[in-house]
Formats: C-alpha cells, structure tokens, sequence
C-alpha cells in the first residue's frame, strides 16, 4: 500500500475567484453572516483590509481579514471549515495575521468576540489576546455582548518569546488529517460587523 503524503497547509491571499467557498464556510460558521457581496467589495475597494484563505489541497479550510487603521490591526472575520476545526488550521491563520500585522508595522492587534464564543476566546488567548473591554448588546441577533481582546505591542519581548515557542510547535505539529463531520451544530455565529468603520471580527 503507498501511503498518503501528507497534507499541505498554504496561506496567501484571498482572490475573487475564492469568494465561493469563502461564503460557504461563512454560511456554515456565523449566525449573522456578511452579505454576499460584502467580501467581493472588500477585496476591490478597500485598501486597508487585508485578506487571507488557508488552503489544504487546493481547497479553501479557513478565512480571515484584518484592517489596519494607521497603527492598529483589527480582525474583522475570521472562520474555519467545520468538518476542518481543531486541527491547528485556526492557529496557523491566527499567526500569519500576527506576522502580517508585525510586518506592517501594526503597534497592537485586537479584535471583538462573543463572550460565549469559548473557543475562540481560548484560541486568541493563547496567541497572546487579553480581554481588555465589553461592547454591551453588540450582536443583534441575541444582544449578546462582545468581549474587547488585543495583545500587547507586537514588539513586546514577553509576547515575542510566547509567537515564537508557538510556532515551534506548529511546525513541529503534525498536518491536517480532515476533513471530519462535525459532532455538533457547527455555528458560533459571531463575527465583526460588515464591513463599515469600525470593523469587528464576530458576527
Ligand atoms: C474559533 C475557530 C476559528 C477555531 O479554529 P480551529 O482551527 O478549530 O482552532 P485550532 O485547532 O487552531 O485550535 C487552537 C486553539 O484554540 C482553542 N480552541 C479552538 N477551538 C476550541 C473549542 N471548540 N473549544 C475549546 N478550545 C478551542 C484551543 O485553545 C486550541 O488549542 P489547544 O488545542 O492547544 O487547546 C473555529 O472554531 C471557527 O471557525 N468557529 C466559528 C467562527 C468563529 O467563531 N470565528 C471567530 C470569530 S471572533
């Protein structure tokens, strides 16, 4: 038997040819998803926003932008395929954010979450993340209120010395092996806003 080899994980930029599958991890991910149109403008006309897909095989796994507003990064959205959560996909795009926003000389990044969105809180809080306020009744589908979360400066040594035994250890992780049905309902549902200044990442 030949075994398989191993799964690939690519991170670039998101293309308007990617905007498909984009919207159907949207669609599976959040409760108040962007509008269709929301990401094609995004990617046409909004040049403080930047944009990533990570891919496994070719196919589109996760998704995540950021708009940076002279020194600050914000995470506006940000998801994973549900049949490709837990598998390190979540922490991969977090860190290629974090080295995107480093190299744009960003002094912080932060970003909006649903209190109850337990996962993701614990994913940004490992790369770094504090909550740091409360935007009350933020989500209008259920007036939930969202937590404030950013790091420290990116250039602080403490946060540098934590991004950098990170990705020791994702290098050293083993790769995808998904896809895999998901036990349970999938949607977290939350995310920024669509897109209008400010953005925020939980819808
Ligand atoms: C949150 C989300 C992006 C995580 O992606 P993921 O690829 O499954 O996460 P990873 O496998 O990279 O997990 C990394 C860390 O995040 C935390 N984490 C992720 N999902 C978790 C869950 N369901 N429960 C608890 N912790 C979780 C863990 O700390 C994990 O590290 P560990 O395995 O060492 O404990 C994904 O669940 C998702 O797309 N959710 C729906 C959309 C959403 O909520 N987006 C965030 C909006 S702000």
């Amino acid at each position: 038997m030949v075994a398989r080899p191993p799964l690939k994980v690519l991170i670039e930029a998101m293309r308007l040819e990617d905007l498909d599958e984009v919207e159907r991890i949207e669609e599976a991910s959040f409760t108040t998803p962007w509008p269709p149109n929301a990401y094609r403008s995004e990617l046409m006309t909004n040049r403080l926003a930047s944009y990533l897909v990570a891919r496994v095989d070719g196919r589109i796994v996760a998704y995540g932008g950021m708009w940076l507003m002279v020194d600050e990064a914000h995470i506006t959205t940000f998801a994973v395929h549900p049949a490709w959560r837990r598998q390190r996909l979540g922490e991969r795009l977090l860190l290629a954010f974090l080295d995107l926003a480093r190299d744009r000389a960003a002094r912080e990044v932060t970003l909006e979450v649903r209190l109850s969105n337990l996962g993701a809180r614990r994913l940004y809080e490992k790369y770094g993340f504090r909550p740091v306020g409360l935007r009350p009744r933020y989500y209008s589908d259920n007036n939930e209120d969202a937590l404030i979360m950013t790091t420290e400066p990116l250039d602080n040594p403490r946060l540098r010395a934590r991004i950098e035994r990170l990705r020791v250890a994702l290098d050293d992780a083993p790769p995808p092996s998904g896809p895999f049905e998901p036990d349970e309902d999938p949607t977290i549902g939350d995310h920024v806003a669509p897109p209008a200044p400010p953005p925020s990442a939980d819808r």
